[in-house]
């Protein structure tokens, strides 16, 4: 079954063919970061049309780089939600118009789900269980974007249980604005953690927010703070500031490692999967590697591409749910806010 994926809830149009067969045939994303720079954020407007533009492009980029035309096509998963509304919007129009041309099911996916089953995409083996039909063990999933941090509890395709959240600003925002308030171009969360490469360990040193008390939530606004203050009172030179990413890099990385120890123990999960632009985070990865190593658990990410907003995760997630039977009717729906709590189950079989 070959699926087409269609991304557009932000600021980057993804598209790709996810062959449940074959796994990922191919896949482009446009990213409108150099349109929404001049303004330090996303403007949501200028961010439909864009994808206005670029949807139709993509998919017949897409489609060429896998050798493959539109009838070969057995479904359309578009991004329904959580997002920005006309971004959405456009995305769900093109997918609906054209499954319901070429006589295929249209699948709403929820952006989330498919940060969170992304890494599972990369794994040949969980990958061919899941479409043979077998559950995937259990496992929490740690998302980190721009617009989310959480943790969850995945009992199985469908079956999310929120475990903790951020109160305030989500990870990649926390990282983003930190960037800006030292002089950083935006988006500044990747070039922070480039810079925090050069920093010295140590150098300075914030605080691990909510980590002194029991629960899962985290809240990163009061590191901002810190960093405020830390650079205003500096030198300002390119070596504070490299030290400065570095010790900021360091509480937000040691935080989110301190979290997902808890909340494998509060499931009692061995698996651990990351997900979100933020773990595309080297330090990240690499701290949840000796984490895991330490406990004797597993921790899986996807490769850096598929970390960030990408249409391969929203056409592996449209086809698990196209394979269970769910697809849409001839609405075009979009959700802004949507709780993945509420999504449907997959049924699936045990593992063995
Ligand atoms: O998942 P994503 O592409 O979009 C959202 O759904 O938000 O995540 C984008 C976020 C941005 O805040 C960006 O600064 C952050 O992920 N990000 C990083 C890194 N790469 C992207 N943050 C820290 N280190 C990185 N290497
Ligand atoms: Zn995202």
């Amino acid at each position: 079954m070959k699926i087409l994926g269609i991304e557009t809830s932000c600021d980057e149009t993804g598209v790709a063919v996810y062959d449940t067969a074959d796994g990922l045939r191919a896949h482009a994303v446009y990213s409108q970061i150099a349109l929404h720079a001049q303004y330090g954020g996303v403007v949501p407007e200028l961010a439909s049309r864009d994808h206005v533009r670029k949807t139709l492009p993509l998919i017949r980029q897409t489609l060429a780089e896998a050798g493959l035309s539109t009838t070969d096509i057995d479904g359309i998963a578009y991004t329904a939600g959580p997002g920005l509304v006309g971004a959405l919007l456009v995305g769900a129009g093109v997918a609906r118009s054209l499954a319901w041309s070429l006589d295929v099911p249209a699948i709403a996916v929820h952006h989330m789900e498919g940060h969170l089953l992304a890494p599972l995409m990369d794994d040949a083996e969980q990958r061919a269980a899941l479409h043979a039909g077998r559950a995937p063990e259990p496992f929490v999933a740690l998302l980190v974007s721009g617009g989310h941090t959480q943790l969850v509890g995945v009992d199985g395709i469908g079956r999310y249980r929120l475990l903790g959240e951020t109160l305030d600003d989500a990870a990649g925002e926390a990282f983003d604005k930190t960037a800006k308030l030292m002089g950083l171009p935006y988006p500044g969360g990747p070039q922070l953690a480039a810079l925090a490469g050069q920093g010295r360990p140590g150098a300075f040193k914030f605080s691990r927010p909510m980590t002194d008390r029991p629960g899962l939530d985290f809240s990163f606004s009061g590191l901002k703070t810190q960093v405020l203050l830390a650079w205003r009172d500096s030198d300002q030179s390119e070596t504070t500031r490299a030290d400065i990413a570095r010790a900021f890099e360091d509480a937000v990385v040691d935080t989110l490692a301190i979290k997902c120890a808890r909340a494998l123990d509060a499931t009692g999960f061995r698996r651990l999967v990351v997900s979100g632009g933020v773990g595309a985070n080297l330090r990240l990865r690499e701290k949840l590697h000796e984490l895991a190593a330490r406990r004797g658990a597993i921790v899986g990410f996807p490769p850096p591409v598929l970390c960030t907003d990408n249409g391969a995760m929203i056409a592996f997630a449209g086809a698990l749910r196209l394979q269970a039977g769910q697809h849409e009717d001839l609405g075009v729906h979009v959700a802004p806010r949507w709780d993945m709590s509420t999504l449907p189950a997959v049924k699936l079989a045990a593992t063995a």
